[in-house]
């Protein structure tokens, strides 16, 4: 079935998508690298999605920092039982996360890129976000992440300016706002 963005809606990750989950993950979809590994018991994908689903508490980042997680939702963009991507929206930035990170992040599946699902993705997570009580948007994303720059600037992304890349030495990041 060819599924287009009007039919996909977001979801609290759950068991419901997670066999749609793994197939992606299988094609290349990238996991949170901070999240606990998702195996095929059932207790550790139930440690994997009430990881997903935690609010709060402290995130251990890939290079061994461990820092405080801020207030966030991380929701599936889905249809049916099919797993489409997902976005991350965080309430509350720490300094780190003015530079890199912003209030929303998004990945959507290998498979089912480049069919409007990012702009999608990212129009639902600002109405969840305005809901949340944000008001002006920072977003962040890689100076040659091409998707991801049409992606925001689809949705209103202003550019803010373009700073040296905090993750990637000799590169460069923008930041936008979305007010
Ligand atoms: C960035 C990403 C979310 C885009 O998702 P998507 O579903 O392909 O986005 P859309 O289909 O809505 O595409 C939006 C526009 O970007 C273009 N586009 C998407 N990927 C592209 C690419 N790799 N190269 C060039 N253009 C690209 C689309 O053709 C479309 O252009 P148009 O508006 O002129 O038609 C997706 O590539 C992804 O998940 N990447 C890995 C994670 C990531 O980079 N996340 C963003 C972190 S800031």
């Amino acid at each position: 079935m060819f599924l287009s963005p009007a039919d996909s809606r977001l979801d609290l990750p759950s068991m419901t998508h997670l066999r749609s989950y793994q197939a992606a993950i299988a094609e290349g979809y990238q996991i949170e690298p901070a999240a606990p590994l998702l195996g095929n018991t059932p207790d550790s994908q139930a440690l994997h999605l009430a990881w997903l689903n935690t609010q709060g508490d402290t995130l251990l980042l890939p290079d061994g920092r461990l820092v405080p997680r801020v207030p966030h939702r991380q929701l599936w963009l889905t249809h049916a039982y099919t797993f489409i991507g997902r976005v991350n929206i965080r309430f509350q930035l720490l300094p780190e996360m003015e530079l890199w990170g912003g209030n929303i992040g998004y990945a959507i599946r290998p498979s089912m890129q480049r069919r409007g699902f990012g702009t999608h993705i990212l129009r639902l997570a600002i109405i969840e976000a305005r809901a949340g009580g944000l008001g002006r948007l920072l977003l962040t994303c890689s100076d040659d992440n091409i998707g991801s720059i049409k992606v925001i600037e689809a949705n209103g992304g202003m550019l803010r300016d373009i700073i040296p890349h905090p993750r990637q030495p000799g590169a460069l990041a923008r930041r936008y706002w979305i007010d």
